[in-house]
């Protein structure tokens, strides 16, 4: 059974991408066949991917009903760029508007294991579609001024797409990402997430570093560009395999972490 998992939040800046490319590295190191789409017309995950910005066809063509997803895979992405803007507005004025990507990706979840899907930074169509093709959703929030608002607005749009359209859609969880927990900030939005959404919150908090815009625009996952980082993301991975119930490739993440990490962060 395949799961798709939507990385979406409220605002923009928050670590969607980087979280989506990164995850999709490390869980594919577990052995697992993960496609990551790009639902976001800045197409910024594309970049992180190094995908040719005049691949044909994108996710646009694929919801405007002129190709089949499983044609506009390049490499380990279905890209956008943005001609999906367009696409969206097309979209809006049609019926079925909210269920245009479920049924364009039936085919391709049969061939991969994981989907990944990378939303915009607003929760309109375009990530309204995404909730509504995946399984499972991830929030990602950063600790600012007015998250937890932030958080909530995104909660909103997860129960909508849930109670009409996706009944089977679980929130996966919520991530705190680019975080400095030297921060009382930080912390206290750690702790205010907690009690909001009891056994939501990853214990896994990504820490903040600038290697990773580095990595993105190197376009290379962050276990390659500075694998020392990529340790966030490794202990990330192991929380979302428990928790789908993928225990065995949870445990193939000591092989990974020995493959990858420097000696000194190794137990
Ligand atoms: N853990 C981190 N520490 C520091 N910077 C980070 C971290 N993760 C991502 N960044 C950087 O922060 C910026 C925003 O990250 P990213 O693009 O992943 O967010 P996003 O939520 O996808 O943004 P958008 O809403 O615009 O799509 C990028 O420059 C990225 O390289
Ligand atoms: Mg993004």
């Amino acid at each position: 059974m395949s799961v798709t998992i939507a990385v979406l939040s409220q605002k923009g800046g928050t670590g969607k991408t980087t979280t989506v490319r990164s995850l999709a590295d490390v869980l594919a190191r577990t052995g697992l066949d993960v496609l990551a789409i790009d639902a976001d017309p800045q197409g910024n995950l594309s970049d992180y991917f190094d995908v040719d910005p005049a691949a044909e066809p994108t996710l646009a063509e694929v919801l405007a009903g002129q190709a089949k997803a499983v044609d506009a895979v390049h490499g380990q992405v279905i890209p956008a760029n943005l001609g999906l803007a367009e696409s969206e507005l097309v979209l809006a004025g049609k019926i079925g508007r909210e269920v245009t990507l479920r049924n364009a990706l039936r085919e391709v979840k049969r061939r991969h294991d994981v989907i990944l899907i990378d939303c915009p930074p607003t929760l309109g169509l375009l990530t309204v579609n995404a909730l509504v093709a995946s399984t499972h959703a991830l929030l990602s929030t950063q600790a600012q001024h007015f998250s937890l608002q932030g958080v909530e607005q995104a909660m909103e749009i997860f129960d909508l797409a849930k109670d009409t359209l996706n009944p089977e859609l679980e929130l996966l969880g919520v991530l705190l990402n680019i975080a400095n927990m030297r921060t009382r900030h930080a912390r206290q939005t750690l702790e205010a997430l907690d009690e909001r959404f009891p056994g939501k919150v990853f214990n896994t908090v990504i820490r903040q570093s600038i290697a990773y815009a580095e990595s993105a625009e190197r376009a290379r996952p962050i276990l390659e560009y500075r694998p020392e980082r990529g340790a966030d993301y490794i202990a990330l991975a192991e929380e979302v395999l428990t928790r789908l119930g993928m225990d065995d490739r949870a445990r193939r993440l000591e092989q990974v972490r020995q493959d990858t990490l420097p000696a000194r962060l190794l137990a």
